[in-house]
């Protein structure tokens, strides 16, 4: 069943016990954000606050929606992905991400209709204010509050038909403008961007929040380029996405958003930005001139919800998607298109999208050098600061048999490769103020296989790995003689 609108992500998230309505009256300023950030880190289920102080009775706000859980004292990251892929909740890691690759490939194309929920009020002109809608102070020392955290920003290429959404973070800076960052890395904000301002004009630009679940997971997905992620939208639900247009420009909308905000990106104008809690676990860029929209229209459901996402350690909603997606792309990538004998890539959410891990056969000397390479240039690639090629006897979804692999197989100076020149961003915690403000990134390998040049390569010291077949079989035969269960 596909859920087509975030009233019914939210329904069913409560009927698996992944959601609770929280009825006493919450703060939008710091303590809507302490709590979800607090039900992020025990995995405890995502919020659904229905009274905001300050705000009319059924103007709503929801946190963490896609975030990660924890089930019997067990970290199960994926469980709500799982929920709204209609899958069974408990499947394992490997199958969501299979499951994600193949209805990515089967993309469905959205529909227009005339109209929709997100056109029941029609804010235009004098009648905008953002502050309109509870927007959180999320962190505490953040540089505003953020009314778009968790949502889907549409935008289009000059000169072609691709039309990007992606996910950008979006603070108020005053009843019409909204200040936001792109990295120069991403597709419609910065590749487009750079077009319409090299053109003197304007780019359109509209802010849908709360669209039905896979719009907004296609949205900060690490697609390549040149896809419209509305079509992967519809592959995700299994149906098209209804879109509706919107009425100050020809951008096109989910139409069951809650919010949506019509604005231009003006070229070469820009506003002060951030700081905000990361989603790498800190607060690092600074406040900064950036980029701002200045919004014509609002747009909104009657008794609209507001979703959110409260970034910083794991297993937040940012973790969560980035890892499927970005596993996703680098093992279609690596298995499907460069045909290597690829076993699994998992971008490990406890390393907040930086942390990747590649099992592989090693089909000749220096593979690992080339397994790097190839994910250093794709665009799922751009986080993955820290590379782990172990071989194919480990299980690439099992940290600790990762990290055996790092500490024994990896040699502590040839075994790894530093890149000095990798892109960074201002959100690098590692790097210095400096460096962040430049981009002057840092990447490094961990080749965790074994030399192909060495004659012997030591026997595993395990049940599996040291002892001969028989014996191992006639032990398991055995077992249950021997007291175990
Ligand atoms: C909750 C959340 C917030 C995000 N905020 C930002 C942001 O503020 N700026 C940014 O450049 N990327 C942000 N991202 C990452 C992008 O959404 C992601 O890289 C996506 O692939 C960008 O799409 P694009 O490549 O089509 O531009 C965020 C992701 C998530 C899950």
């Amino acid at each position: 069943m596909a859920y087509m609108d975030l009233r019914e992500f939210i329904d069913g998230l409560e009927s698996h016990g992944e959601l609770i309505r929280v009825k006493k009256e919450v703060d939008w300023n710091l303590e809507a954000g302490a709590i979800v950030r607090r039900t992020h880190e025990e995995g405890l289920p995502a919020p659904y606050f229905e009274k905001i102080k300050g705000y009319p009775d059924g103007y709503g706000l929801v946190g963490g929606i896609l975030g990660g859980s924890k089930v019997n004292g067990k970290w199960m990251p994926f469980r709500r992905i799982a929920i709204a892929m209609g899958m069974d909740p408990d499947s394992p890691t490997q199958e969501i991400i299979e499951e994600y690759i193949r209805r990515k490939n089967t993309p469905i194309k959205p529909i227009v209709v005339s109209t929709g929920p997100c056109k029941e009020n029609i804010r235009l002109g004098k009648e905008v204010n953002l502050f309109e809608f509870p927007a959180p102070m999320i962190h505490d020392g953040d540089g505003g509050r953020f009314l778009a955290t968790w949502h889907v920003v549409v935008t289009k290429d000059p000169d072609t038909e691709w039309v990007n959404w992606g996910m950008y973070r979006g603070m108020i800076q005053t009843r019409t403008k909204l200040a936001w960052l792109a990295l120069p890395m991403q597709h419609g904000p910065a590749m487009y961007y750079q077009k319409y301002r090299d053109r003197g004009k304007s780019m359109p630009i509209a802010f849908a929040l709360g669209t039905d679940i896979y719009s907004t997971f296609a949205a900060c997905s690490y697609l390549p380029a040149g896809i419209n992620e509305s079509d992967v939208a519809g592959g995700l639900a299994g149906q098209p996405v209804p879109l509706v247009k919107c009425e100050t420009s020809d951008l096109y909308v989910p139409a069951n958003s809650e919010i949506v905000i019509e604005a231009e990106i003006r070229p070469g104008e820009l506003i002060e930005e951030g700081p905000f809690g990361e989603f790498t676990g800190y607060r690092t860029s600074e406040r900064a001139p950036r980029t701002f929209v200045r919004v014509n229209c609002i747009t909104y459901r009657n008794n609209p919800i507001l979703p959110m996402s409260c970034m910083g350690m794991p297993m937040d909603d940012s973790a969560t998607t980035g890892s499927i997606s970005i596993s996703a792309e680098l093992t279609e990538l690596l298995r499907d298109q460069m045909r290597h004998p690829i076993r699994g890539v998992y971008n490990a959410p406890e390393g907040s999208n930086a942390l990747l891990v590649v099992s592989t056969k090693v089909p000749h000397a220096n593979f690992a050098h080339k397994i790097a390479s190839a994910i250093w240039s794709a665009k799922a690639g751009i986080f993955a600061y820290w590379i782990m090629v172990v071989e194919d006897d480990v299980d690439p979804f099992d940290l600790n048999q990762v990290i055996h692999a790092m500490t024994f197989k990896c040699h502590p100076v040839r075994g790894i490769r530093q890149v000095e020149h990798y892109p960074g961003m201002p959100l690098d915690p590692f790097l210095s103020l400096y460096e962040r403000h430049y981009g002057l990134g840092a990447a490094v390998l961990f080749d965790c296989t074994w030399p192909k040049d060495w004659a012997y390569t030591p026997i595993e010291s395990s049940f599996h790995g040291i002892y001969p077949q028989e014996l191992q079989q006639k032990v398991l035969a055995n077992w249950k003689d021997y007291g175990y269960k």
